[in-house]
């Protein structure tokens, strides 16, 4: 297991900015995920742990039917939701929130685990996602639980991908009947949590690009049209998929020696054209082997960061091609409320916030020409906001590191799985 705990942040005028987005994943015998930050080069020891938590007490019923005030949570059909943008709407401070005690969740790593980690404040926890143009169904972990029973809900994807699963995790740990049955087990690339009275697990596949990463003769060679392991993927009844940071990273934080495309290879490439490649492959593949009558497919989108940047160094990103950030705001650092309006994301002159759309436009046009059915949870902009839940210097013991890349839990990616809970009520 590698399990280096480096978290180094390189804001400066090469195009990475941080080299925290790894999820490889260690268990501690108490059952907490180490997330481990570093890059683990080719040497992934495969290991698997297994825990059995058994949580006895109380679920914390009351913490869901709580969110259940003002406009979140009336008798919201399904069919209300149709040609409503979830993702379009604000903020809301709702006393009744967050939906669960992260202190209570057992899966939470130490990273995530901002309140732990010494975070004074908690106003970051108390924000609604409140759609412009309808209302979001309450969220229902109960309901969820009967719903998937017996089934396999997967994400695919790097830390982006642990952090909305963990999200998940907590939230239906919250409303599952006491005393909650569990086994979660840690390992590389497959780490799970499973509801033993549910028959339920959700499952968390990493991979950094979606496509492959092959060590070969002459170093390690990123694959845009390969997806060798994919048909691991296909059990699953849900999956959603995530890959974008880890396209931007250069220098030592760049896990690929060389680019394949086709039968050609090269030192490097334009980023956001081999972005655009692999995302076809993995479209090609969905469209291709996914049998939609069984699974669901949806892609989680472009998870902004905050750093705080120079102009220069905005103006070399958006020449170079853009990493997963926006700005402009200043640094995640003391954020202690959420941005008013996405515009303020784009403080310095309007440019942070164009950095993501021609990666958001990517994700568009190849989930557009699919012809299976792909639901996008369009986080980006809704995300923008939320300068204020990242983990900044709360990110855990041995970090040293500003982490503007990843969200508390419980927070943000709690509002993720809400809209995807909706979506998946109004599709079934
Ligand atoms: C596919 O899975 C096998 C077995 O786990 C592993 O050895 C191999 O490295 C994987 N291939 C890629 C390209 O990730
Ligand atoms: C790649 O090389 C193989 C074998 O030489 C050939 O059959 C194939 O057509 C080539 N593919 C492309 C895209 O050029």
């Amino acid at each position: 297991m590698c399990f280096k705990t480096k978290q180094s942040i390189h804001v400066d005028r090469s195009l990475y900015i941080y080299n925290d987005a790894a999820t490889g994943a260690a268990v501690t015998p108490a059952g907490q995920i180490k997330l481990n930050m570093a890059i683990c080069h080719a040497s992934w020891v495969l290991t698997v742990v297994v825990v059995v938590v058994v949580v006895a007490g109380a679920a914390p019923h009351h913490l869901l039917v709580r969110g259940a005030s003002d406009d979140d949570g009336g008798p919201s059909s399904p069919s209300a939701l149709a040609g409503c943008d979830l993702f379009r709407g604000r903020w809301v401070a709702d006393k009744s929130y967050p939906l669960y005690d992260a202190s209570t969740c057992p899966f939470v790593p130490d990273v995530f685990d901002c309140r732990r980690n010494g975070r004074p404040d908690d106003a970051y926890l108390k924000f609604r996602w409140s759609p412009a143009n309808c209302r979001l169904p309450r969220f229902d972990g109960a309901d969820f639980l009967r719903r998937w029973r017996g089934k396999t809900v997967m994400f695919v994807g790097d830390s982006l991908s642990m952090n909305q699963w963990v999200s998940l995790a907590c939230m239906l740990h919250a409303a599952a009947a006491a005393p909650v049955r569990a086994t979660f087990t840690s390992g590389e690339p497959v780490s799970s949590v499973r509801f033993e009275d549910y028959d339920l697990s959700l499952v968390l596949y990493h991979t950094t690009f979606l496509v492959d990463v092959v060590q070969e003769d002459i170093g390690r060679v990123l694959k845009l049209d390969s997806m060798q392991n994919a048909s691991e993927w296909l059990a699953a009844h849900l999956l959603v998929f995530n890959t974008w940071h880890w396209w931007t990273y250069r220098g030592a934080s760049q896990v690929w020696d060389y680019v394949q495309d086709g039968n050609s290879t090269y030192r490097d490439m334009d980023r956001l054209t081999a972005f655009s490649k692999a995302l076809s492959t993995w479209a090609r593949w969905v469209d291709a082997d996914v049998d939609a009558s069984k699974t669901r497919v949806f892609y989680q989108g472009i998870s902004p960061s905050h750093y705080d940047m120079s102009k220069q160094q905005q103006e070399s990103q958006a020449a170079g091609m853009a990493p997963g950030l926006v700005g402009g705001g200043g640094s995640c650092l003391k954020q202690t409320r959420p941005l008013q309006e996405a515009t303020d994301a784009a403080g310095g002159g309007g440019t942070t916030t164009s950095l993501l759309a021609p990666v958001q436009a990517v994700v568009r046009g190849v989930i557009d020409a699919m012809t299976a059915p792909v639901s996008l949870l369009d986080i980006t902009a809704m995300s923008q906001l939320r300068i204020d839940a990242h983990p900044s210097v709360y990110g855990g013991p041995g970090r040293d590191g500003m982490d503007c890349t990843h969200w508390c839990i419980a927070g943000l990616p709690d509002a993720w799985n809400h809209i995807m809970y909706a979506m998946l009520l109004q599709q079934t």
